[in-house]
Order: C-alpha cells, then structure tokens, then sequence
C-alpha cells in the first residue's frame, strides 16, 4: 500500500482567510492593500517569505527587526483567529480518509510550510491520526523545494516513489513532483492544474480511486 502526505492549510482545514487577514491588517500598516489574488499566490509560501513578497509588491524596505517584529505580530493575529478552531472545521472527506488509511495500515505523514502545524493538529483533535509530522519547524527549503516531503517519505520509511501528496497551491504540487511523488491536486483552482489528479473536494476520492493508485 502506498503512504499518503498531507498539506494542512488549505487541505485539512481552511486557514487561508484567516492568513489573509492577518496579512492584510501586516500590508495596511505598510501602506498596502493586499488583494485576493496575491494572497492566493501565497499558498504554500512560507510566514517569512511571505512577508518579503508582501513587501515587495508594497516597495517597502524594512530593518530587519521592522520584519520580525511583523512576523511576531502577523503571528499573533492568526492565532488570535483560530483559537477557537475545532473539529467542525477539518474539511468534508478529511476525517473519511484519515480512517480510511489507519484501518488499511497506510502511513501517514503531515508535509506543511506552517510553523503552527502541531497546535492546529491538535485543535483538529486528529494529531493521533498522523505517524509523522513535518512542518515549518523541521525544514530549512520551502516548497517547492521537496524537503518536506522527502522528510516525510524517510519517516515513514517509505520510497517517494510510493507516497501520495494531497496539496492545494501550486508550489506544494511542484514540490510532490520534484520529490518524485505523486500528487493530488485539491480545491480545483487553477493553481493545481498541474497535479497528476484534481478532486474539488475530498469527499469526491473513492476508496476504489485510492486502490488504483
Ligand atoms: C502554509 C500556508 O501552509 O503555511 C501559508 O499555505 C502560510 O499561507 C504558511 O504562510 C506558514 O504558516 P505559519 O502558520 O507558520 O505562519
Ligand atoms: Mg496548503
């Protein structure tokens, strides 16, 4: 059987709105409106590059304290969001798969960019669920460098070959694809056009779907 790694955000639970507030109240203190598209074209990304694109597309340079101290209070301002996230909020078909593969002896890994993956994990009440976690803790490259996944794969012993990935933004299926994996594309948006498989949600993957692969 194969192993599945899974992205969170946007995959196993909706964070991207959260994200783009908190990142919009970042921009406005800059001087900039961050709009719907560039928020988009920051999933995946990690929290520091993020704030560099946001930057950028602000033409604003700051100190390097200036950053972190954003960085601290973006941070803030997320956590703020989600303190009272809970199970109803994990995607339709998540929780299916999740039991899908432990009753089925199928490894499974988590493969996210965020630095709060655990905490959220946990709120999900579902961190039993995972038999390894990597996440913006544990990787020095972000996706679409591989790392992560690769990471991933070593935990559970598993060739990458054999892993699927399930990722909702484009830099996380450049990256299933870089580690030589096979990737599924979530959310049907443009941005996962280039996986091997597309699914809106995941309620529409069948079991007979998984066995194929
Ligand atoms: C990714 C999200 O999963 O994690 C990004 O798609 C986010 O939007 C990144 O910036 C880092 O997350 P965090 O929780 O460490 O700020
Ligand atoms: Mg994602």
């Amino acid at each position: 059987m194969k192993a599945f790694i899974f992205d969170l955000d946007g995959v196993i639970v909706d964070t991207a709105k959260y994200h783009y507030l908190a990142w919009k109240r970042i921009g406005e203190k800059v001087g900039f409106s961050l709009t719907h598209d560039q928020n988009e074209s920051l999933k995946g990304v990690s929290r520091k590059e993020s704030l560099e694109r946001i930057l950028d597309w602000a033409n604003v340079r700051l100190s390097e304290e200036e950053k972190e101290a954003l960085l601290i209070e973006k941070n803030e301002d997320y956590l703020q969001q989600i303190e009272g996230m809970g199970q109803e909020e994990i995607l339709p078909g998540v929780l299916d798969l999740l039991h899908f593969a432990q009753k089925n002896n199928i490894p499974v890994s988590l493969g996210s960019a965020s630095k709060n993956a655990t905490r959220i994990l946990k709120k999900l009440a579902i961190d039993h669920l995972f038999n390894a976690i990597v996440d913006g803790n544990n990787v020095t490259a972000s996706k679409p460098n591989p790392e992560v996944f690769l990471k991933g794969a070593e935990l559970l012993k598993q060739e990458p070959n054999n892993c699927i990935v399930f990722e909702d933004a484009a830099a996380g299926i450049q990256a299933a694809k870089a580690a030589g994996m096979i990737s599924i594309g979530m959310g049907g948006t443009e941005e996962v056009k280039a996986a091997d498989h597309c699914f809106t949600s995941m309620t529409a993957i069948t079991k007979e779907f998984i066995t194929t692969l």
